[in-house]
């Protein structure tokens, strides 16, 4: 049974295209990682964002992989949608693929996972409505995001034990 309030992740799921310009690229004409990790961010706020219509900070940003590059001249296609979301924290997953507009091929780049945390008034932790997945891929991912979100639970007093 679902929980009562529950929003669907299709409802907060974005997707973004960037032009590759010169000043995204390295000498190489492959655009800077960093430039790629702050598209996950924006994309990823705007998903987390509109879940919790409330402001939203990044807690983590993990598993940021780059399979190949993105070239000047390319299409940067981002897609982005919430994962899991705990009390008042959100994973959102996002992927990145790279479309050439002479060819029309599209390959996948870079894929990654964040942690936002919404705040009150106040700039404290809010909970946020729960998550409803509906189709089996979104069921995978809401496991596989809740079992990643009591990982870093535990991660995070392991080390709070040690300090
Ligand atoms: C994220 C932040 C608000 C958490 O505050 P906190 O006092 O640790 O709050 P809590 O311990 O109550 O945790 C709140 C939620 O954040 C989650 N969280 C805290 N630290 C986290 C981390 N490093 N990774 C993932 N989730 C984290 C907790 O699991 C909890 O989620 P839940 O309510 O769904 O269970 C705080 O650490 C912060 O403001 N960080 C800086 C954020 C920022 O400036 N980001 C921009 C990049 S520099």
């Amino acid at each position: 049974m679902q929980p009562i309030g529950a929003k669907p992740i299709s409802a907060s799921a974005a997707e973004a295209l960037q032009v590759v310009l010169p000043n995204d690229t390295n000498p190489l004409g492959n655009v800077l990682g960093g430039r790629v990790m702050h598209w996950i961010d924006m994309i990823a706020a705007v998903v987390a964002f509109r879940h919790s219509n409330r402001p939203v900070v990044t807690a983590a940003m993990e598993r940021l992989e780059f399979h190949s590059p993105i070239r000047l001249g390319q299409v940067a296609i981002l897609k982005a949608a919430l994962n899991y979301v705990g009390r008042t924290s959100m994973e959102v997953g996002v992927e990145v693929y790279a479309e050439d507009p002479m060819s029309g091929e599209r390959h996948h780049t870079s894929s990654a996972i964040l942690t936002y945390v919404a705040l009150d008034n106040n700039g404290k932790p809010i909970p946020v409505p729960p998550l409803r997945a509906e189709t089996p891929e979104e069921k995978r991912r809401y496991q596989d995001g809740e079992r990643r979100y009591q990982e870093r639970k535990q991660r995070r007093s392991h080390s709070d034990s040690k300090s």
